[in-house]
């Protein structure tokens, strides 16, 4: 892999200016309608930002009068998120903190906890959401985004076209396929940095069960669960927005801390 970027402390600068204010296509046009739904109003609550990344999220947050704790394991990243908010002016509180290990944090002391698309990032996802539950106050929500498990198994999965003719006219058929969805697994996730160059970083494939399974035993009931539709942005700027019409890649749960 010479001169790749490896890991997410590599990434930090390309992936801020990635994700800028807004977030980049595939979130402001795909991904975020629906964690920002779910999450709902967070004037005057308490709210935690588990994997932060370049902060834009946390930033909407505070903005719309939240207290927001913004955690990422990456020293870069939250060094990158900093710079966003020079003097401080927004009330956000960056710490450099696993999300499996959240010493640092109270019990029972937000309201809402949200991971945008990060549990998959996670190693230890399972401490992750014990974690956010500990943290999360009795009737609190976490409301995380992440690639589907049912149809996005990084290299295990992959769209299929088939051109069938139908009545003298070809019909499009796409299908998604998967394999190996049962096993947990973990892989070197490709990123595009340029037409050159690629950064990597470890992504990690939990089967649906395994969420509810671990959810439950932390403590937490999903009341929630969203497919990501594409939006008319996503679907003018992306060649395959029409794909996830039909399927889609990304799955948003809401869990109520019991
Ligand atoms: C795909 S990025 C998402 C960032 C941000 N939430 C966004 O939507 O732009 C994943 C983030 O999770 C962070 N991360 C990975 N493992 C982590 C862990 N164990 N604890 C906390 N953050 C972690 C990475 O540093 C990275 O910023």
């Amino acid at each position: 892999m010479d001169g790749s970027l490896v890991g997410w402390d590599a990434l930090a600068a390309w992936y801020d200016k990635k994700q800028g204010e807004e977030g980049d296509l595939w979130h402001r046009s795909l991904i975020d309608p629906s964690l920002i739904k779910l999450v709902g109003s967070v004037a005057g609550k308490d709210v935690l930002d588990l994997g932060c990344g370049n902060g834009y999220l946390s930033r909407k947050f505070a903005r719309e009068g939240a207290r927001v704790s913004a955690v990422d394991a990456s020293p870069a990243m939250i060094e990158c998120a900093k710079k966003h908010d020079p003097d401080g002016e927004l009330d956000i509180n960056y710490l450099v903190s696993s999300a499996s290990n959240l010493e640092s944090l109270k019990d029972r002391s937000f309201d809402i906890a949200y991971g945008n698309m990060t549990l998959m990032d996670f190693e230890d996802a399972e401490s992750a959401i014990k974690e956010t539950s500990r943290v999360l106050r009795r009737g609190g929500r976490f409301v995380a985004s992440l690639s589907h498990p049912c149809f996005d198994n990084g290299k295990n999965s992959a769209w299929i076209m088939e051109r069938v003719l139908t009545d003298n006219s070809f019909e499009r058929r796409l299908y998604r396929r998967i394999r190996a969805y049962r096993q947990p697994s973990s892989e070197q996730f490709p990123w595009g940095i340029s037409v050159i160059q690629k950064g990597f970083t470890r992504g990690y494939h939990r089967p649906l069960n395994w969420y509810a399974r671990v959810f439950k035993s932390a403590g937490m009931a999903i009341t929630a669960l969203e497919e990501p539709e594409p939006t008319s942005e996503f679907l003018e700027n992306e060649s395959d927005g029409e794909f996830l019409l039909e399927v889609p890649l990304h799955i948003v749960f809401e869990a109520l801390k019991l």
